[in-house]
């Protein structure tokens, strides 16, 4: 039978676990036996090397949750990529499994009588807003939905502060057409918001929202996340379920990069981790607390990943406006 140690060690070999400095003295002093001395220098050096991007995203995500979590989640390992038909159908059944999951969350969320809007920023043609519409019109849930999006595809992405990967004007789609495909006509629940955050969320229209149950966040780049995660600040519900669309697992970088800035300007909030999906689909439930007043006075001491640069810099940060 194996013993706990070497499952521990295991664990920790395929990353399920964290690396645990006690744990590397341990097995110096009690498998490999070197001289006390040189096993306590080893240790040492362990616990002053600087942290690798990975070990910092996870200690700021440990502090976030109040839990470690392995980042990002590897599960299920499989050599059929996307592109193959075996590789497609697990794709498929994983969104499956996350659409029913999402409806069971609002199950939840109706059972605890948190009955608030649902409200996503990043819709594009409309497809995780029609899998919530449905979900609730199946169980009979009166729901108000809200969707922002410009309708015109992503701004102007930040060269410092989002991935790659992602393009102006990417993910457009036309009010007409997702209005459309979400069939509006025939639901006077459903309310599509045009424009670019910076100026559809500080409308009136906007201010009156209040109580928010469920948030997508779900507009790729740092920027518009940052906007969308202050106007939810002070509008989520206590139990409300957040979910960000387009988790880095990198501090630098896109919505993780926003959550990170925003996350001390919300000392009221605590973040319970619900899961990860297979595609950086990070899902949160939020509490609201009262903060005692010594609190108060560190909530505001994160540094800025991204400080601004020096006038004469020609690569500043780029806001969500093309
Ligand atoms: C990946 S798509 C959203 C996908 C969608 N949630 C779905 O279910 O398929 C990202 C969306 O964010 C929108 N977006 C990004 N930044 C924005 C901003 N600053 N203002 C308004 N919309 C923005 C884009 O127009 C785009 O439709």
């Amino acid at each position: 039978m194996l013993g706990r140690s070497l499952i521990a060690k295991l664990l920790r070999r395929l990353h399920l676990l964290p690396p645990r400095a006690v744990d590397v003295e341990k097995q110096d002093i009690t498998e490999a036996a070197p001289q006390a001395e040189e096993s306590a220098v080893r240790v040492a050096e362990i616990e002053t090397a600087p942290l690798t991007p990975t070990e910092t995203y996870q200690e700021w995500f440990r502090g976030v949750v109040g839990r470690w979590v392995q980042a990002p989640n590897t599960w299920p390992a499989t050599s059929w990529m996307p592109d193959t038909p075996w590789g497609a159908r697990i794709a498929k059944l994983m969104v499956e499994v996350e659409h029913d999951y999402a409806s069971a969350l609002l199950e939840t969320l109706d059972a605890e009588g948190i009955r608030g809007p649902i409200v996503e920023f990043g819709v594009f043609q409309g497809d995780w807003l029609r899998v919530l519409l449905d979900a609730c019109e199946s169980r009979g849930y009166a729901r108000q939905f809200i969707g922002f999006d410009s309708f015109q595809g992503l701004p102007v992405p930040s060269a410092e502060a989002d991935l790659e990967c992602f393009v102006e004007g990417q993910f457009s789609a036309g009010l007409a057409e997702v209005s459309a495909r979400l069939e509006i006509e025939r639901r006077d629940n459903l309310l599509l918001v045009p424009g670019w955050f910076a100026d559809t969320l500080p409308t009136s229209q906007a201010a009156t929202v209040g109580d928010i149950s469920f948030a997508r966040v779900d507009c790729d780049l740092y920027a518009p996340a940052l906007e969308c995660l202050r106007y939810l600040g002070p509008r989520l519900a206590d139990g409300a379920v957040l979910v960000l669309d387009d988790w880095t697992f990198d501090v630098t970088k896109g919505e993780t990069c926003a959550f990170m800035e925003w996350r001390p300007e919300v000392p009221a909030l605590d973040f319970e981790f619900l899961c990860f999906n297979g595609v950086g689909h990070l899902y949160l439930r939020v509490r609201n607390r009262p903060i005692p007043d010594d609190e108060m006075d560190t909530a505001q001491s994160q540094p800025d990943p991204h400080p601004e640069p020096a006038p004469d810099d020609a690569g500043s940060r780029s806001s969500s406006q093309p």
